[in-house]
C-alpha cells in the first residue's frame, strides 16, 4: 500500500494522489449485528495524556465506547494503551464500529491480526556461538531485557538467579509478577501475560518463550546437552542481565495485535531497556498495520531498543518482516558446528545428515530395507502423515520422509507406530544446503535437498532393494562455509520502507542450544528440569542481539537506541572464518556469496559495538521526515506515532538521506548520479580522524567530499556527502541489479563501517 517515492519532484506530484489513497482507514470488513470482532481504535490523544491516571485514561477511552456494549455482560474494551500508541482495543459489532466512527476524536479502526512466533517448525541442533566477548561489560549487569513471547518457565537452572544482584530500585523498574504457581527471582524480576482482556498465567508450556529469554539473558549452567549431544556450559548473551517476561503468544492461538500492544506498552510502562519481539509480521504491512513495527516506536521514543527478527520466510528475496528504521532486524545465521548422522546407501554413497538422537545400540553394519511411502504422489504419504502411515507396515525400515507439513517429531511418531527402524527427513528446494539436528523420537538423520534427489533417486531405481543404514559421528566443528546466511532467514529488500536495508545485522540462529520447558527425545520425561532443545529460526538471532544490546547500554549509559542500534550495525563483519576478508558471507541455500539484502551489515560482533568510534543518531523527528517522504498522511503518522505531526511544515526525506547507519540507492537510465548526505557522530578520543577505504559496487564510481573526517572533541558531528556515479552504461540485462559496496571509515583505533546496497532500477 505504500509507495515508492523515487525523488523529491515525484514526490510533489504524487503527494495530492498519495493522501487520499493513504488517507483511507483501512478496510473493514462489515458483519452481522452479532458478530463481534476485536478491533483496535486509534483517537486523539486526551489534551492530559501524560498526567491521566490509568484509571482516567481508561475510561476517556471507554467514552468512545457506544451505550449499547456497556450492559452487554462481555467486556468490551481489552486494553487502553498509554505508550505504544493513543488508543484501545474492543470488542465491537460493526454497527457499533460505526457509531464510535461518528465521535468526535476517532482517528482509525483496524481489525485484530494474529502473528506468530518465529520459530522453523524443526527443533533443531546447536551450534553454540563463539561469540563470549564479554569484555569490560559486566556482562550487562542491571540492564533489562523485555520478552514478549510465549512466557517462560521460571524454573528453569537457566534463570537460577544466585549470581544474579537485586532488581533495580522502584525508581528505575515498576514491573512485578504476582501469579499462583509462578515465582519471580532476582533474574526473572517481571512476568504477565496477556490474552483478550485477560491476564492468564505468564508460564510457558510451548518452548519457544523459554529458549528465547535463556538466548538473551541465561544464567551459567554446566553439562547443558541435548540427549548427551553437544554438551557443555550454556548462557545467554547477557548473563547478568534481568529478564521480564510479557506472554502474548498461546498454544494454537498465535499472538494477536491487542495483546503484543498490551505485552509492549506494560513493557514501557515497567521500564525496560530493551525489547525483544519473536513475532512474525506482514511483509505488505505498513509500519502502522505491523504491532512489532508500531509498537517498536513507542518504545523508540522512550529510548528502548527494539530488537525483532527478520522472519523465516527466505530463501526468495522480499519476504522480510518488519522493515521498519527504528527497529533492529535480525536475520539468522548458521554456525560451524552440527551433529553428524550420516546416511549410507546400499550401494555405499553417503550423505551428511543430522540428528540429535544417536544411540550407541544402532548397527551400522546391518542395511534396513528403505522404503518411500511418498512414491505414490499422495501428498499425506510424501509428508508421513499420522493417518496415512497408519495403513502401512514399515517394520523393520527406513522411512524417507519429505519436510514440509509437519516437524520431525510428529513424522518420527507416525512411522515409529508403523514399526519403522528409522527415518530420513528430506529438506525441499528453498532450504538449499540446510540441515537441522532434531532430538528425534526414532534413529534418524535430516538431509539437504541436494541428498534428497540423490537418495529418492537410488530408491526409485533400486525399489523393492533399497537399503540404507546411520553412521552416527556425534558433535563435530569446522564446518565450512561458516557462517552463512541461513537459506530460512528471510529477505528484503522490503516494499514498504524505501529501500532500506533490511536485515540489518545476522547472529546465530540455526541449531541453538537453549533452555527448553520440557522433555525431548525418544522417552521425554514429564519431570524433566534441566532440560535444553535445539531450535532454529530468527527468533533464535534476534535475542542474541538483545543480549549484545543489554551489553552496549550498560557499557554507554548516555547513549540514544538509535545510537546503539548504529553501534551494533557499523560494527558487523560482511566476511567468514578462515578466508580473506573479501571472502563475503555465504548463502546456506546456494552455498554461493549472500546478496547485500540477506546479510545486511553481517555477522554481529558484540565487543567492537561497545566501542564503535563513530555513530549515526536519528531522532523521532528524524523519522517524521522519512514518513512523510514514503508519502504517510498525517492521520498516519498519527496511526504510527500516537502524536500529532504536520507533513507540509516538515522537511520530506529520500529514504537515503535517512541517517541510517547503512545506504542504499539506486540509479536509474536517466538519474546516472546520486548524492547522499550522512552524518557521523564522534563518541570515540577527542581527536580521532578517520580515513576511508571505498569498497565500490561493480559499475559505480564513489566519491566524497570531505574524503577525511578529522574530530577534535568528543560529541562533535560532521557531515560528508557521497557521490554515486554511474561508470559505463546502465548495466544489461541479465545481469545483477543489487550490488553491495561499502565504506570502511579507519581512524586506526576504530573501524566503521557503512554497508551499501546500489540498485539498478
Ligand atoms: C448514551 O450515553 C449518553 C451520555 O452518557 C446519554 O446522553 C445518552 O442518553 C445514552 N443513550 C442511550 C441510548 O442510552
Ligand atoms: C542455583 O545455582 C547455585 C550455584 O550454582 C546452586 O547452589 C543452587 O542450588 C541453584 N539453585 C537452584 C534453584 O537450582
Ligand atoms: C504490580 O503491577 C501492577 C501494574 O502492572 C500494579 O497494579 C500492582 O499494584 C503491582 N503489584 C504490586 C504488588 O506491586
Ligand atoms: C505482497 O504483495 C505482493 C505484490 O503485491 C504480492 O505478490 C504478495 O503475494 C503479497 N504478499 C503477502 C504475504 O501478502
Ligand atoms: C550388525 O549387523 C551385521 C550385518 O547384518 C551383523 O553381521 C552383526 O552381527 C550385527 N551386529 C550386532 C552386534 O548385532
Ligand atoms: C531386486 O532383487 C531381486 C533378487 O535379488 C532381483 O531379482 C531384482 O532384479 C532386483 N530388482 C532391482 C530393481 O534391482
Ligand atoms: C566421524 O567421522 C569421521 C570422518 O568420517 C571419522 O574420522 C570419525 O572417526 C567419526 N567419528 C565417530 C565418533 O564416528
Ligand atoms: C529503488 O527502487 C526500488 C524499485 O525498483 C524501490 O522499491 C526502492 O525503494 C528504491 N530505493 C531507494 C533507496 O530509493
Ligand atoms: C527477540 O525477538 C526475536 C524476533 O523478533 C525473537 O525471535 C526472539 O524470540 C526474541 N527474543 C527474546 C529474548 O525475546
Ligand atoms: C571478520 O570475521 C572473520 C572470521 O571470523 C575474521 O577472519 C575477520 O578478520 C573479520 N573481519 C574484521 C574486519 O574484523
Ligand atoms: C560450499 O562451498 C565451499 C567453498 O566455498 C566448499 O568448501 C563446500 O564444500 C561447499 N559445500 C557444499 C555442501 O557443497
Ligand atoms: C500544517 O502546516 C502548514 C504549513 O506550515 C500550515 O499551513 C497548516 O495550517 C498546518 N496544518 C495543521 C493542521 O496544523
Amino acid at each position: 500500500m505504500v509507495a515508492i517515492i523515487f525523488s523529491v519532484q515525484l514526490l510533489l506530484l504524487l503527494f495530492g494522489l498519495l493522501i487520499t489513497s493513504h488517507g483511507q482507514l483501512l478496510p473493514i470488513t462489515h458483519h452481522h449485528a452479532n458478530d463481534m470482532q476485536i478491533y483496535i481504535i486509534d483517537v486523539e490523544r486526551h489534551q492530559h495524556h501524560d498526567v491521566l491516571s490509568d484509571e482516567d485514561l481508561e475510561s476517556w477511552h471507554a467514552s468512545f465506547l457506544p451505550n449499547s456494549t456497556l450492559d452487554s455482560g462481555v467486556p468490551r474494551l481489552l486494553y487502553s494503551y498509554r505508550h505504544v500508541l493513543s488508543g484501545f482495543s474492543a470488542r465491537l459489532t460493526s454497527g457499533e464500529l460505526e457509531s464510535i466512527k461518528s465521535k468526535p476524536g476517532f482517528v482509525g479502526a483496524q481489525r485484530s491480526q494474529r502473528h506468530h512466533v518465529e520459530t522453523t517448525y524443526t527443533p533443531g541442533y546447536l551450534g553454540v556461538t563463539k561469540i563470549n566477548g564479554w569484555g569490560g561489560t559486566m556482562m550487562g549487569e542491571g540492564a533489562i531485557i523485555g520478552v514478549i513471547d510465549t512466557g517462560v518457565k521460571p524454573t528453569h537452572p537457566s534463570f537460577n538467579d544466585s549470581m544474579i544482584p537485586s532488581a533495580p530500585p522502584k525508581s528505575k523498574w515498576k514491573g512485578n509478577c504476582t501469579y499462583k504457581g509462578f515465582t519471580c527471582n532476582k533474574k526473572i524480576i517481571g512476568a504477565k501475560a496477556f490474552q483478550g482482556g485477560t491476564n492468564p498465567s505468564p508460564l510457558d508450556t510451548e518452548g519457544h518463550g523459554t529458549h528465547v529469554a535463556s538466548i538473551a539473558a541465561g544464567s551459567f549452567v554446566g553439562n547443558a546437552n541435548v540427549l548427551g549431544t553437544a554438551s557443555g556450559v550454556a548462557s545467554g548473551m547477557a548473563p547478568m542481565a534481568h529478564l521480564s517476561i510479557y506472554k502474548v503468544c498461546f498454544p494454537k492461538a498465535g499472538c494477536d495485535s491487542p495483546d503484543i500492544y498490551a505485552g509492549i506498552d506494560q513493557a514501557i510502562k515497567d521500564g525496560v531497556d530493551v525489547i525483544n519481539m519473536s513475532i512474525s509480521g506482514g511483509r505488505n504491512a505498513t509500519f502502522y498495520e505491523d504491532a512489532v513495527s508500531r509498537g517498536s516506536m513507542g518504545a523508540i521514543q522512550k529510548n528502548i531498543i527494539p530488537v525483532a527478527a527478520a522472519g523465516n520466510k527466505g530463501a526468495n528475496p522480499i519476504t522480510l518482516d518488519h522493515s521498519a528504521p527504528w527497529v533492529l532486524t535480525v536475520g539468522a545465521s548458521t554456525t560451524d558446528r552440527k551433529i553428524l548422522s550420516f546416511v549410507e546407501l546400499g550401494d555405499g554413497k553417503t550423505f551428511h545428515g543430522e540428528s540429535a538422537y544417536q544411540p550407541k545400540t544402532w548397527n551400522s553394519s546391518a542395511q534396513f530395507p528403505l522404503e518411500f511411502p511418498g512414491s505414490n504422489g499422495n501428498a499425506n504419504s510424501r509428508f508421513c502423515v499420522a493417518s496415512a502411515m497408519a495403513k502401512l507396515n514399515l517394520k523393520g525400515k527406513i522411512v524417507l520422509c519429505e519436510l514440509g507439513l509437519g516437524n520431525n517429531a510428529e513424522m518420527g511418531d507416525a512411522v515409529y507406530k508403523a514399526g519403522a527402524e528409522g527415518m530420513i527427513v528430506l529438506g525441499y528446494s528453498t532450504r538449499g544446503y540446510t540441515t537441522r539436528s532434531f532430538a528425534d523420537v526414532l534413529p534418524a538423520s535430516s538431509v539437504n535437498f541436494k541428498a534428497k534427489i540423490a537418495i529418492v533417486n537410488y530408491y526409485l531405481t533400486n525399489k523393492p532393494n533399497a537399503t540404507a543404514t546411520f553412521r552416527f559421528n556425534g558433535t563435530r566443528f569446522g564446518f565450512i562455509p561458516s557462517p552463512a546466511a541461513a537459506s530460512i532467514s528471510s529477505r528484503g529488500p522490503s516494499r514498504m520502507n524505501g529501500g532500506l536495508i533490511k536485515p540489518d545485522v545476522l547472529a546465530p540462529g540455526i541449531n541453538i542450544l537453549a533452555a527448553w520447558p520440557k522433555g525431548v527425545g525418544p522417552n521425554p520425561s514429564p519431570l524433566a528440569t534441566h532440560t535444553f532443545n535445539f531450535v532454529s529460526g530468527t527468533s533464535m538471532a534476534a535475542p542474541h542481539v538483545s543480549g549484545i544490546a543489554a551489553l552496549v547500554r550498560k557499557k554507554q549509559l548516555g547513549w540514544t537506541a538509535s545510537e546503539i542500534i548504529s553501534s551494533i550495525v557499523t560494527t558487523a563483519n560482511d566476511s567468514w572464518t578462515a578466508r580473506s576478508p573479501d571472502d563475503i558471507i555465504a548463502d546456506e541455500f546456494s552455498n554461493k556469496t549472500a546478496g547485500i539484502f540477506t546479510t545486511g551489515a553481517g555477522m554481529v560482533r558484540p565487543v567492537k559495538a561497545l566501542d564503535p568510534g563513530l555513530v549515526f543518531k536519528l531522532t523521532v523527528d528524524n523519522y517524521v521526515g522519512y514518513l512523510c517522504g514514503l508519502g504517510y498522511t498525517d492521520a498516519e503518522i498519527f496511526k504510527t506515532l500516537g502524536q500529532k505531526k504536520n507533513c507540509s511544515a516538515i522537511i520530506h526525506l529520500n529514504s537515503k538521506d535517512l541517517n541510517y547507519p547503512s545506504i542504499a540507492v539506486n540509479l536509474t537510465r536517466s538519474v546516472t548520479s546520486q548524492k547522499v548526505m550522512r552524518t557521523a557522530k564522534n563518541v570515540g578520543n577527542a581527536k580521532e580522524e578517520y580515513i576511508p577505504k571505498i569498497v565500490q559496487p561493480a559499475g559505480v564510481d564513489i566519491f566524497l567530499s570531505p574524503d577525511r573526517l578529522k574530530f577534535t572533541r568528543t560529541d562533535q558531528e560532521i557531515s560528508y556527502e557521497m557521490r554515486f556515479d554511474m561508470k559505463g552504461s546502465y548495466p544489461s540485462k541479465g545481469s545483477a541489479m543489487i550490488r553491495r559496496g561499502k565504506i570502511v571509515w579507519d581512524s586506526g583505533k576504530h573501524v566503521v563501517t557503512t554497508p551499501i546496497a546500489l540498485t539498478f532500477a
